[in-house]
This record gives structure tokens, C-alpha cells and sequence, in this order.
């Protein structure tokens, strides 16, 4: 196992009512201004909006809003969040959302702390947002299990006319504190619901399926969290109102990119799913979990293909998550990937990309997109080419 360094800098709420603490810790924050940003106005419907101007009110906190962050955020949203918090003399944000919404308030918390247009904190070589040097303090209401945004340090922003998603990633951008009560998550649509449970098993598994370097805490850890997550998601189906079900698959989406723990001490870090995923989003605005969903079997077939020596892997996941008893590796790794695919199809998830309206001819542009980076392997290149395999197999 490689040297690492762990710290999770964010503290967790967790559960029911976890709202009531809100005030008085932004206050112990030293937030007394907040630019409160939200999405397209699901907390109006469903209450959280008022229970959390309840709590700023009655703190004593002032505020001002920024609504409408979109799905796939777009850096435009993060701007006028920018505009907004400078122009209000703001001191704290308070982001109320999924992924979305959170990953725009962490690109305007870097954003207000730097002279320069938010474009240039984007992940360069370095491999993390380099030029970020300080943030706003930031705090987090969950309201959507799935992306980890909530006790991590990174947010995918959508940019320009080709709606690029570009990554910021520094330690300083881990919220303060998030408050994650599963209750929130009850009004989330079925559709984004299992996105997200798909979008919760591809960051266990992307960090999973590493080269091997013995790090068997992490990856047994890890199988555990992945076991959940097959258990418990059925359940929401079942009851969108199963509360500790809810809770379950709120903190695996915590757990799974808290500290990038499971990928610690592990090479490499290219989350190739991701990779590829984020360029069907791009093209197709596609729901980040479902894209995931439907690339992942092709992906693993794929490396199986072509590194026959990654083979040990597959079979071990078969075996120790997807409940495979099969013996032979080829055998046990091809039934571990058809009974997650069984799980995708349970999770009502599309298909191939067909079903998912892709359409044949943009596959090529995308698969070079994905790699303009650089290559996106891990266990095996995934160059161009490459790329280009996966998505046809996944078409
Ligand atoms: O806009 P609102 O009204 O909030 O509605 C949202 C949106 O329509 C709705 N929703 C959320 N909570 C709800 C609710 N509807 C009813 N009741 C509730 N309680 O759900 C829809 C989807 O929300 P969104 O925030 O877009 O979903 P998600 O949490 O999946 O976030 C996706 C974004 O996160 C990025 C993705 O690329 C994508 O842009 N990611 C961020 C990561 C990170 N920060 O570490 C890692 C991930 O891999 C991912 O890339
Ligand atoms: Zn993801």
C-alpha cells in the first residue's frame, strides 16, 4: 500500500430534525451574511426551504438567494452566485440541494476568494484546483443521496457552448458541515432516487477496481458499503418513505467519497466510468447516475477482454458483493457482471445507450472527448480507441 494522508474536514448532521442545529452553527462559523443557493424549487414544494429560513431567522441571520441551479450545473449559475455573495457583502453559503447545487456553491466559494474568472480553477496538471488558495465557508442541507458532494471536496460545473464538465477539487473545499437528514430525501423522484444509487456504487466501484497493492482494508471496507447499497435501494423502491433505507443510501453517498477513503493508499485515480459518463451528460444533458449505469458492463467486459490478467478482480467482485459461488474466475467475473446488470434493470435504469436515446454517429466525437485529458486507464489503457469500444459495446 502507498503513503497517504487522511483528514475529513466536514461534520456530518445525521438524521432526523438535524435541521435545528443550523443557526447557531453558521453563527459559530462566523457566518452572519448568507447567500442561500437552491435548484429549480423542489425545497419550496416539499418544506426544506422553510424550515431552513425558520432557522436562519431565528439565528438572526440575514440573507440573500441564488435559485435555479440547474442539473449538470452550469457555470453561469456559479457566476451570478459570485455576483450575488460580492454584492451582498455576503460572509457564508448555504447550499439546499443534490450534487448539483452543492458542486455550484463549491465553485463560488473558490470563486469569490480569487481575483480572476472562475474558469481558471478548474483541476489543472497538478491534478487538484491548484490556484485555489482560501474559500468562503460553506455549509450543505443534503437533500438528494448520490454524488458524495456532501463530505467531499470536489464539484463538476458544465461549461461552454459544448457543455464541458470541468472538476474543481482542493481540500479547502469541503464544506464546514452538512446536515443529511434522510427525511429530506423522501419527495426525490424515483428516477433520480436510483441515479443516484448508481452514481453511489460506480464511485465504491471506480475506486475498487485498482491495480492490487494489498490494501484489503479499504477494498473489504469498501465490498461492505457496495453490499448495502444492493440491499438497501431495492427497499426505496419498494417505499420512497422507508426511513432507514433512506438513511442507509444517504450515508453510502457520504461514505463512499468521504476522504476518497476506499482509494487510499492506491495508485492511480483516472475514475475512468466517470470519464466517459460525463460526455454522455455533455452531449445528451443525461442524468449523471444513469449514465454510469450504462457503461459500467461494457467497461468490465472490455478490461476483461483486453487485460486478461485484471480477470482476478472481476471474480473477486463476483464473489464477495454480487453473491457469485462459481469457482472458474472467467465464469464467476461474467455472472458478477450479469447480476449487475439484473440490478441496474431492478433500478429501472436503461438498458444500452440506444434505449437511453444516444444516437450512433455522436459516439466517436464523445469517446475523443473523453480522453482529451488523457488517457482514462487504470487497469487497462483507455485511450480513444478504446473509449470508443466501450461505448459501441455499451450501444
Ligand atoms: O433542482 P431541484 O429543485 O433541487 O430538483 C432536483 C433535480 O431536479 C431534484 N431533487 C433533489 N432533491 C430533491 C429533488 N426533488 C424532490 N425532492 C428532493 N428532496 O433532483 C434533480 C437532480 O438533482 P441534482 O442535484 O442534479 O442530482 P445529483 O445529486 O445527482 O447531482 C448531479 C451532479 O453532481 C455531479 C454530477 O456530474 C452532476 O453534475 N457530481 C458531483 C460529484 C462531487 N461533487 O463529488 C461527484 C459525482 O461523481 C458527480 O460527477
Ligand atoms: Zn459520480
Amino acid at each position: 500500500m502507498n503513503n497517504f494522508i487522511f483528514t475529513i474536514p466536514t461534520t456530518a448532521y445525521f438524521g432526523k430534525g438535524q435541521i435545528n442545529i443550523l443557526g447557531n452553527t453558521i453563527k459559530s462559523h462566523g457566518g452572519s451574511k448568507v447567500l442561500l443557493a437552491y435548484g429549480g424549487g423542489s425545497i419550496k414544494a416539499n418544506g426544506i426551504y422553510d424550515a431552513t429560513v425558520s432557522q436562519l431567522n431565528g439565528a438572526g441571520i440575514s440573507f440573500v438567494e441564488l435559485n435555479g441551479i440547474q442539473p449538470n450545473p452550469r457555470i453561469e449559475s456559479v457566476e451570478e452566485g459570485i455576483r450575488i455573495y460580492r454584492d451582498n457583502n455576503c460572509d457564508f453559503i448555504l447550499g439546499v440541494g443534490g450534487g448539483s447545487t452543492l458542486d455550484a456553491c463549491k465553485a463560488i466559494a473558490a470563486g469569490v476568494k480569487y481575483d480572476g474568472p472562475v474558469t481558471d480553477l478548474f483541476v489543472d496538471e497538478s491534478g487538484i484546483s491548484s490556484r485555489i488558495t482560501a474559500v468562503a465557508p460553506l455549509a450543505t442541507i443534503l437533500t438528494m443521496a448520490g454524488t458524495g458532494s456532501e463530505l467531499d471536496m470536489g464539484g463538476v460545473i458544465t461549461v461552454g457552448e459544448d457543455h464541458k464538465k470541468k472538476v474543481v477539487l482542493h481540500p479547502l473545499l469541503n464544506p464546514k458541515f452538512s446536515i443529511l437528514d434522510p427525511e429530506y430525501t423522501y419527495t426525490v423522484p424515483e428516477h433520480h432516487s436510483m441515479a443516484g444509487v448508481a452514481d453511489i456504487l460506480c464511485h465504491l466501484m471506480e475506486q475498487y477496481f485498482t491495480p492490487d497493492v494489498a490494501a484489503t482494508v479499504q477494498d473489504r471496507m469498501n465490498e461492505g458499503v457496495m453490499k448495502a447499497v444492493l440491499e438497501e435501494a431495492p427497499k426505496i423502491l419498494a417505499d420512497p418513505q422507508d426511513y432507514d433505507a433512506r438513511a442507509n443510501i444517504m450515508w453510502a453517498s457520504s461514505m463512499a467519497l468521504a476522504g476518497f477513503q476506499f482509494v487510499l493508499g492506491k495508485p492511480g485515480f483516472p475514475f475512468p466510468l466517470h470519464g466517459m459518463g460525463h460526455e454522455l451528460s455533455s452531449m445528451y444533458d443525461m442524468t449523471h447516475g444513469v449514465t454510469l449505469a450504462l457503461l459500467t458492463p461494457s467497461w468490465m467486459r472490455h478490461t476483461i477482454s483486453t487485460a486478461p490478467q485484471q480477470l482476478p478482480i472481476f471474480a473477486q467482485f463476483a464473489r464477495n458483493v454480487m453473491g457469485v459461488s462459481e469457482k472458474d474466475d472467467t465464469i464467476a467475473a461474467e455472472a458478477g457482471i450479469e447480476a449487475l446488470e439484473a440490478f441496474y434493470a431492478a433500478i429501472k435504469m436503461p438498458a444500452n445507450l440506444r434505449e437511453a436515446g444516444v444516437k450512433e454517429e455522436d459516439l466517436e466525437v464523445m469517446a475523443e472527448k473523453a480522453v482529451e485529458n488523457g488517457n482514462l486507464g487504470i487497469l487497462t489503457s483507455i485511450g480513444k480507441d478504446e473509449a470508443l469500444q466501450i461505448m459501441r459495446m455499451a450501444f
